[in-house]
């Protein structure tokens, strides 16, 4: 019994390979990606270089630039997987890589936050970066990537950014991502959700709650995705580790269909400190 199961396994890993040749592309196939399962645990800190490797998380979302192989190797041998993020859709002026952008990439700044500018997501120039940070992110083992900004067709972003420029960023990103077998998710970016969501393997959102639109992305979820959700209850008061107060609390995590979140209550300064719900 045992062997003719073996055996048919066999044969059907022969049919589908006979059946779905290698193709050209450097693609990989679905059932290789990491997809994590709704409810995944998890830790972002962007402060920096991580410190504390120790939370007792499945997942860590942590700086591509300001992190090590190391690290990341660290992060694994404790069982953790890790997401790299960048951001995909400003430019920063602190990142090594930033002379390789052209005058022509950016927009208008950023509001509220210094020494950013919003890209032409379309620009051959500002796609080229992007694969660079891609191949980056796979060389240091990251799991999956967290690109950030992808939702200047929200914001004053002096470029005309449409939807659609999004949307077409996105998917691209999520090909270049699964070809480096590395998973992808969709930060924030509510309205375009319907046209990138079967090539996404989670949503990274932000104050959902704060501003009732968890309904928008609980469709991650009944997809079999996380939704990495953040609140900031506190406010801008972000530099303490004070326990949030329950009136703060509940602001976060009391929702429909909160229990499908993975929430996480961080300072906005997306430093170690958090709490769970
Ligand atoms: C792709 O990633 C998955 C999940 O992390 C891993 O199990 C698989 O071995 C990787 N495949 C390749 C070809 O590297």
């Amino acid at each position: 019994m045992a062997l003719s199961v073996i055996a048919l396994a066999k044969c059907n890993d022969y049919n589908s390979a006979t059946i779905n040749p290698p193709s050209q592309s450097p693609s990989v196939s679905n059932n290789a990606r990491w997809q994590p399962a709704v409810g995944t645990t998890w830790q972002i800190e962007l402060l920096g270089e991580l410190k504390d490797t120790s939370a007792n998380v499945d997942v860590y979302d942590i700086d591509l630039f300001d992190n090590s192989k190391s690290t990341i190797s660290t992060l694994h041998s404790a069982g953790r997987k890790v997401i790299c993020y960048f951001s995909a859709g400003s430019y920063e002026n602190w990142r090594s890589d930033k002379n390789q952008f052209q005058a022509s990439d950016m927009g208008k700044a950023l509001d509220g936050w210094p020494g950013e500018k919003w890209l032409d997501v379309s620009s051959s120039n500002v796609r080229a970066i992007m694969r660079k940070r891609l191949d980056m992110a796979q060389a240091m083992g990251c799991d999956g990537v967290d690109p950030d900004n992808v939702d200047g067709y929200d914001n004053d972003n002096g470029l005309g950014l449409t939807k659609d420029d999004a949307i077409n960023y996105v998917n691209w990103l999520a090909s270049e991502a699964h070809a480096r077998n590395m998973s992808i998710g969709l930060k924030n970016a509510g309205d375009i959700i319907e046209s990138v969501i079967d090539n996404m393997q989670w949503s990274v959102n932000e104050q959902c709650a704060q501003y009732s639109e968890c309904d928008t992305y609980a469709v991650f979820a009944e997809k079999g995705m996380p939704i990495f959700h953040i609140e900031y209850p506190k406010g801008d008061d972000t530099n303490n580790s004070n326990d949030v107060t329950a009136n703060q609390k509940k602001k976060a995590c009391a929702f429909d269909g909160s229990e499908k979140f993975s929430t996480l209550i961080k300072n906005m300064n997306l430093d170690s400190w958090f709490q769970t719900c």
